[in-house]
C-alpha cells in the first residue's frame, strides 16, 4: 500500500468523528507515523495525491501539513518536499565527568563536525568580565559554533576564553580542549548550571527543530587547578537529544555537601 493509501485508510477510520476535516486528517498522518507505517525520514505523498485520494481540498491538506511541521513530525526541504522527521537517538550525558563535546561523541563512535558562527577576539561584556576576571582594558576571545554529531545538528556553544589564554582563536582546530590542552590550559573542573529554555527562532532554524521548541540552556564555567577560571561557555541543546544524568551519594554524617 503507497503512503497516501495508508493515510487515506487511517482518515476513514477516523471520518465519524465530525471533528474538522484538517483535524482528521492531521491525526491521520499521526496515526500512520506511529504505528510505523510511514518511517522517519521518508517522504509523505504530494499535497496533490493527498487531496484527490482523500477527495479533500488542497487547502484542507497543506493546514494539516503546516500543524505538523509546527510541531516537528514532518520536516519541509525547500525544492524536495516534506519528510517524516528523523527519529533522534537521544544521547546520555554523564554530569560527573568534565569531558569536550569532540570525546563525548568520539566515545560513542558518532562523527563530529562544527560549524563556525563567528569567532575573534573582542571587548569583553560586563559578564564575562566578571565571569573570566578581566578588565576593560582586555580582549576576550569568542568562539561560536554549531556542534553536529552523526549529521545531526545537537548544540549551539559560544564559549569565551580570556585572550590571554586564547590569543589566536582562529588557531582552533575541532577541539577547543585540545587547542587549550596544548598550551597547558585544558581545564580540570567545572560548575555546570543547566536550565530549560525554549528555542528562539534563529537557534531553532540552526538546529533544524521547529521554532519555540523546548532546549536545554547550560552555562560551564570551567577552571584549571589553580582556581583561575578558563572558560565560560553558553550553550543551546536540542532537548529531544540529550539526557543528562548525575549519580547521587547519601552524605555521610560531618560531610560537607558542596556544589
Ligand atoms: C562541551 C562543553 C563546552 C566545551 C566543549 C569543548 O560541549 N559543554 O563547555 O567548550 O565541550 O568541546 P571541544 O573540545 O570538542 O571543542
Amino acid at each position: 500500500m503507497s503512503a497516501a493509501d495508508q493515510i487515506f485508510a487511517m482518515l476513514k477510520e477516523s471520518s465519524q468523528s465530525g471533528a474538522p476535516l484538517y483535524l482528521q486528517l492531521r491525526k491521520s498522518i499521526e496515526e500512520a507515523v506511529n504505528r510505523g507505517l510511514i518511517g522517519p525520514g521518508d517522504a509523505l505523498p504530494s499535497e496533490r495525491d493527498i487531496a484527490s485520494k482523500a477527495d479533500i481540498s488542497r487547502v484542507t491538506v497543506r493546514k494539516a501539513v503546516q500543524d505538523l511541521v509546527k510541531g516537528g513530525l514532518l520536516v519541509q526541504r525547500h525544492g524536495s518536499g516534506t519528510f517524516v522527521a528523523p527519529r533522534m537517538e537521544r544521547v546520555e550525558q554523564s554530569l560527573s565527568r568534565l569531558t569536550s563535546f569532540t570525546e563525548d561523541m568520539a566515545r560513542r563512535g558518532m562523527s563530529v563536525r562544527s560549524v563556525w558562527l563567528d569567532r575573534g577576539l573582542f571587548a569583553p561584556s560586563p559578564d564575562e568580565m566578571m565571569v573570566l576576571g578581566l578588565s576593560s582594558t582586555e580582549l576576550v576571545a569568542r568562539v561560536s559554533r554549531l556542534r553536529v554529531a552523526n549529521d545531526t545538528p545537537l548544540a549551539i556553544e559560544r564559549a569565551a576564553i580570556s585572550a590571554s589564554v586564547l590569543p589566536d582563536p582562529e588557531a582552533i582546530g575541532s577541539s577547543l580542549y585540545a587547542t587549550l590542552g596544548l598550551t597547558g590550559n585544558r581545564p580540570v573542573r567545572a560548575v555546570q548550571r543547566i536550565s530549560a529554555t525554549n528555542l528562539g527562532d534563529s537557534d531553532a532554524r540552526l538546529l533544524e527543530v521547529p521554532p519555540g521548541v523546548a532546549g536545554l540552556h547550560i552555562e560551564r564555567i570551567s577552571y584549571l587547578a589553580s582556581g583561575k577560571v578558563i572558560e565560560f561557555t553558553r550553550s543551546v541543546y536540542r532537548g529531544d537529544a540529550y539526557d543528562f544524568v548525575a549519580e547521587l551519594r547519601l552524605t555521610g554524617p560531618g560531610e560537607e555537601s558542596r556544589p
